[in-house]
């Protein structure tokens, strides 16, 4: 028996080393964490336990059959995060590049299925040079078996995938396609090919950094919600997005304890808005003053700044912020801020968890760069969005709620179940200046002070639409509120909705414009 557990103790230290000693301290000179190490910092202590750490490749191809690897490229298996199960899967860049081989793929598989059948997210660590190219096509395949699982556990299961080095061809798609992405500054990537074939087929010179770099990938392509500083950042932030955010599907929202008092009025929110309604305020501040201290996670944040999205807490309940931001192109919605706020609105409801919208917007961009490349189809997607969502939804008019905007923007029209506005909330057609000028043209031109004649007409429609009261006569806001009563109407509003039920009419699945 001793020998045996000798060999295990060996076979177990083996599998401790990946790739060797040598590509560890590699990856440590380049300022990166191993798998391990990874794995380590994500779990309670104590808590991981391993699955498949013995398992090697099957090839024959290139010498490969001399050259294996115990766990062959990626550490897979189970533990808790602040007590709470997760699987998780962080590939071994010591191990040919951390690129995906046929057993690779199936140890990811397996997690996938227990999670699925378990109803616990999964946490990738991803960290791969795509296919691991001495496989073939059995890679192509082991790719293909992980995709169509990303797929068939989307919105019954939270996924989560960490971006922590290079990542190329196919390891880029299956965190497309889970729920968030995040992604170390300086030492990770994500492109479908590299700048050396990019300069083959383009002739476009780029760097890796400018190509598929964090902050390539947060502000311009959107395809990364988070940036983070260090490995170390990254992980603590997947540990704080996991706490807003259920096991699976049919689980409840989780809860955290709050000691503040619910029915205090915030008077800061009265004096937010300014007198003038062309001038801009910061609606993140808002945000800040209505939900729990510091309890604001912010998603998607350099990315279409115009509209806000992110987790919060209101009294302890985890609910969804999407909000727009005047202090950006006055708020307005264009191609970006739709699809930015639809997938959040999607992820929200698939997940039961409440949805709360601030609302100053003056409407649509118009203009033939986002005519051509498809504002319809694109703000349709947000329509489309708040329109099936089934989780308790409420909406706050700060100001501007101009046009199909409006409608958009969780209006009771689409299911809403409570809306508020403010006193300075003008719900109308269009600002007041540009309704004028439209329905008052002849008059306004034939007057003999056409300027006098503006402004009268401008006074005229201030007074009959930019306010909150046509609106409210109609029921479409069930009440004016005083901002300082702001958080705790909003906190008795969600608790009355806390048993909401609503289903979606029977269907195979709906047809979101994409
Ligand atoms: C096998 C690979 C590999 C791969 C890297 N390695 N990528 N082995 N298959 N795809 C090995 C290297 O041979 C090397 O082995 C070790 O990993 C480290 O690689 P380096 O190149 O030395 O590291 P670095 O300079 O940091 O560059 C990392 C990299 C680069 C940017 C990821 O290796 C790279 O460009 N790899 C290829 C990326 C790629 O084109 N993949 C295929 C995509 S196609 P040693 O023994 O020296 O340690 C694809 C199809 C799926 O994925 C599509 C599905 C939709």
């Amino acid at each position: 028996m001793e020998n045996r557990l000798d060999k295990l103790a060996r076979k177990n230290a083996e599998a401790m080393l990946g790739g060797g000693q040598k590509r560890i301290d590699a990856q440590h000179k380049k300022g990166k964490l191993t798998a391990r190490e990874r794995v380590e910092i994500l779990l309670d202590e104590g808590s991981f336990e391993e699955i498949g750490r013995f398992v090697t490749h099957r090839s024959h191809e290139f010498g490969l059959e001399e050259e294996k690897y115990l766990g062959d490229g990626v550490v897979t298996g189970y533990g808790k995060v602040n007590g709470r199960l997760v699987y998780v899967f962080s590939q071994d860049f010591t191990v040919f590049g951390g690129s995906l081989s046929e057993t690779f793929a199936e140890k990811i598989c397996k997690i996938m299925d227990l999670a699925m059948k378990n109803g616990v997210p999964v946490i990738g660590l991803n960290d791969s040079g795509g296919a691991r190219i001495q496989e073939g096509v059995v890679s192509l395949g082991g790719y293909a078996d992980i995709f169509y699982r990303n797929v068939r556990a989307s919105g019954v299961i939270p996924q989560i995938s960490a971006i922590m080095g290079p990542c190329a061809g196919g390891a880029v798609y299956s965190p497309a396609i889970t729920d968030f992405v995040m992604m170390v500054e300086n030492s990770s990537y994500m492109f479908v090919t590299g700048p050396n074939v990019v300069k083959t087929v383009t002739h476009e010179e780029v760097t890796s950094e400018e190509l598929g770099g964090a902050h390539t990938h947060a502000s311009k392509s959107g395809v990364t919600h988070f940036t983070c500083a260090n490995e170390v950042v990254c992980i603590e932030n997947i540990k704080k997005l996991l706490s807003y955010i259920p096991q699976n599907c049919e689980d409840e929202v989780p809860f955290a304890a709050c000691e503040q008092d619910a029915d205090a009025l915030v008077a800061g929110l009265n004096d937010i808005v300014p007198e003038n309604p062309n001038q801009p305020y910061n609606m993140k501040e808002v945000i800040e003053m209505v939900a729990d201290t510091d309890s604001f996670l912010e998603v998607h944040k350099d990315f279409a700044e115009n509209i806000v999205v992110g987790f919060a807490r209101l009294q302890g309940r985890s609910i969804g912020i999407v909000a727009n931001q005047p202090a950006v192109l006055a708020g307005v919605l264009d191609i970006n801020a739709s699809t930015k706020a639809a997938r959040f609105v999607r992820f929200c409801d698939c997940f039961n968890i409440p949805l709360l919208v601030f609302e100053d917007v003056p409407g649509f961009l118009p203009g033939t760069d986002q005519e051509w490349r498809g504002i319809i189809t694109n703000g349709a997607k947000l329509l489309y969005a708040f329109s099936e969502a089934t989780v308790p939804r409420i909406t706050v008019i700060t100001r501007k709620a101009y046009g199909g905007a409006y409608d958009v923007m969780n209006s009771k029209h689409i299911g809403a179940d409570m809306n508020f506005a403010w006193p300075t909330a003008e719900i109308a057609v269009m600002g007041a200046k540009g309704a004028a000028e439209i329905i008052f043209k002849k008059e306004i031109s034939t007057a003999e002070n056409p300027e006098a004649k503006l402004q009268e007409k401008v006074d005229e429609y201030t007074r009959k639409f930019a306010n909150p009261y046509r609106a409210a006569n109609r029921g479409f806001i069930d009440e004016v509120i005083s901002p300082d009563t702001t958080r705790r109407k909003l906190i008795r509003a969600f608790e009355v909705l806390e048993s909401k039920a609503d289903k979606l009419p029977k269907k195979k699945h709906g047809n979101i414009p994409l």
